[in-house]
């Protein structure tokens, strides 16, 4: 993305996802199907315990598809947000999720270990940003990890998708995440692909649970990558039908869960996401 572009550049979060743009955000199904893939990624990486629900905190969380994805999955969550604008295209979807409104760079204000984990969806690298005198991003970000490290359980994951403008912001990003006492590190999915490349921070707050997880897509993982490819190809089709619910979202989510070796995958066949009668 050419900098000049960047959403960043053009105003402060809370201006630039005003109504308008939140109404767009949440009509464009090109938009809806990048961010819930991205998003049943972070859920992937959060590494979870296996059925049973926990407690999330969606960082940036717009208007709830990240949420949607976490309720999709059986998990609670609180999402926060400086656009009320979004927040309000939320409530309108009926998110199940509780939302506030809030700027993340003044730091957060939950009880310690409050959460399970943490996901945040495309919204990081706006806390790179000074728009205002008073914005100093170093301690703005500071502030943001080490109240979050607080509010996380010992032994939980904080996933942080993101696009980093340059490296020395990726460098401020993860510095300030681990003076704050985080551990972890980026996972790159598609390393080597400049459309399909996605990043992800994954932050640890210590105990156990401190892999750091493969990226898609690299040599490890060949198998993941034919099978990504193949579901991108399913996601264009869908222009205009809801993501959710639809054949294409159901396999994805069983690629997903094959992925995390959960055995109670069914396998496909022609019934897959087939409505059928009485059930809506
Ligand atoms: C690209 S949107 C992503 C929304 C949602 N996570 C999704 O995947 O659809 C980025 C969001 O980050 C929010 N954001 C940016 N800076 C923020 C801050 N300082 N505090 C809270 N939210 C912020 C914006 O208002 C916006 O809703």
């Amino acid at each position: 993305m050419a900098s000049g572009r960047r959403p960043e550049h053009r105003a402060p979060p809370e201006i630039f996802y005003n109504e308008d743009e939140a109404k767009k955000y949440t009509s464009n199904t090109r938009m809806i199907e990048i961010q819930m893939t991205m998003s049943s990624r972070a859920i992937e990486l959060l590494a979870l315990p296996q059925d049973t629900p926990s407690y999330i905190l969606d960082v940036g969380c717009g208007s709830g598809l990240s949420g949607e994805c976490l309720t999709e999955d059986g998990h609670y969550w609180v999402g926060l947000d400086i656009s009320k604008a979004m927040l309000d295209i939320a409530l309108e979807r009926e998110c199940e999720g509780d939302l506030i409104h809030s700027d993340v760079g003044q730091g957060l204000f939950f009880r310690p270990g409050t959460f399970d984990g943490v996901i945040s969806i495309s919204a990081l690298q706006w806390l790179c940003n000074a728009d205002k005198k008073s914005h100093n991003p170093p301690k703005r970000l500071y502030k943001f990890f080490s109240t979050l490290y607080a509010s996380l359980r010992r032994s939980s994951r904080a996933v942080f998708q993101f696009y980093p403008e340059n490296s020395d912001q990726l460098e401020l990003i993860t510095s300030q995440a681990m003076k704050a006492g985080f551990t972890g590190g980026l996972v790159v999915d598609y390393p080597n692909s400049t459309k399909a490349k996605k990043m992800f921070l994954c932050l640890f707050t210590g105990g156990v649970n401190t892999q750091l997880p493969k990226g898609l897509g690299t040599e490890e993982s060949a198998q993941s990558q034919a099978k990504y490819s193949d579901s991108r190809n399913r996601w264009k089709k869908m222009k205009g039908k809801s993501v959710k619910k639809s054949k294409d979202w159901i396999q994805e989510k069983k690629e997903r869960r094959r992925r995390q070796g959960k055995g109670d995958v069914r396998p496909d066949s022609k019934y897959t996401g087939r409505r059928r009668a009485g059930k809506f």
